[in-house]
């Protein structure tokens, strides 16, 4: 069986909550502008990559730990294109020297890694007065043990509340760090994810309806998902909800 992020990484979708909306507000508040040079860590299939490149000019390098999402997401890469590039890396472990980059930007991503290892490692690869960017979900308030037991299961994502988000950002070292939590809202994500895959929707649907139909794992991982998002504990949404979170080194 596929687990969560390959069924998304073989049809090349991936989002973050809050979407294009949010992703401005993390430029805005991490000052991005055409001379920096970002690190967007976990970049899934690039969408959110490329539009950081062209609404602001930056440089932008892009890893991601699945070598599938790596591909998808060169694929939408002009020939043309030198501002961005997309190389397979571990939030846990990147492969940059100290003091690099002048951003890093990373949305729902840093809650599916060990935080005590990624988070230490974006304070040291940026350099010294960067910003930190993070969109990443965050408990409304403490979650009953069987949502967060499904979050961790099902999609291995260890979700936390604004305050433990905060204290590992400090522990890290950062400062003058600013948050702001919101609540989930279906009809404004839905408008946000398709502002960013615009016509990728399409293909994205294409490529899932060719594998549900032509390859019986990927139909028996996606029926398995599917049952699962059918069986979601109650009151999840009252929880679940996105943080945006800017420190700086
Ligand atoms: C929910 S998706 C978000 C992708 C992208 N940021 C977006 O907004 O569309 C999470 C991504 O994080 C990647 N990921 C998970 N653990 C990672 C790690 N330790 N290092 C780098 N990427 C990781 C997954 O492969 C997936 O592409």
């Amino acid at each position: 069986m596929y687990d969560y992020f390959e069924i998304q990484a073989k049809i090349g979708i991936t989002k973050h909550m809050g979407g294009l909306e949010a992703t401005q507000n993390l430029l805005k508040w991490c000052k991005v502008d055409n001379s920096d040079h970002v690190l967007v860590v976990g970049s899934g299939n690039g969408v959110s990559a490329i539009k950081i490149h062209e609404m602001t000019g930056c440089t932008v390098v892009g890893i991601d730990l699945s070598e599938d999402m790596v591909i998808m997401a060169r694929e939408k890469l002009k020939s043309s294109e030198t501002g961005v590039k997309f190389v397979v890396g571990n939030a846990e472990n990147l492969e940059f020297s100290d003091n690099r980059f002048d951003v890093i930007i990373s949305e729902s991503v840093t809650g599916f890694t060990d935080k005590t290892k990624s988070i230490p490692e974006y304070h040291r690869v940026l350099k010294h007065g960067g910003f930190l960017g993070l969109n990443e979900v965050t408990w409304i308030s403490n979650p009953s043990r069987e949502v967060d037991e499904y979050c961790r299961r099902v999609m291995g994502l260890m979700a936390e509340t604004e305050d433990v988000w905060l204290s590992l950002l400090m522990e890290s070292g950062f400062k003058d760090i600013n948050s702001s939590v919101n609540r989930m809202n279906q009809w404004k994500q839905m408008k946000g994810d398709f502002q960013l895959q615009s016509m990728d929707f399409f293909k994205i649907w294409g490529r899932f309806f060719n594998l549900y139909l032509h390859e019986t794992e990927y139909r028996k991982s996606a029926n398995h998902l599917a049952w699962e998002a059918l069986h979601i504990p109650r009151g999840f949404n009252r929880y679940y909800g996105y943080g945006l979170y800017v420190g700086q080194k």
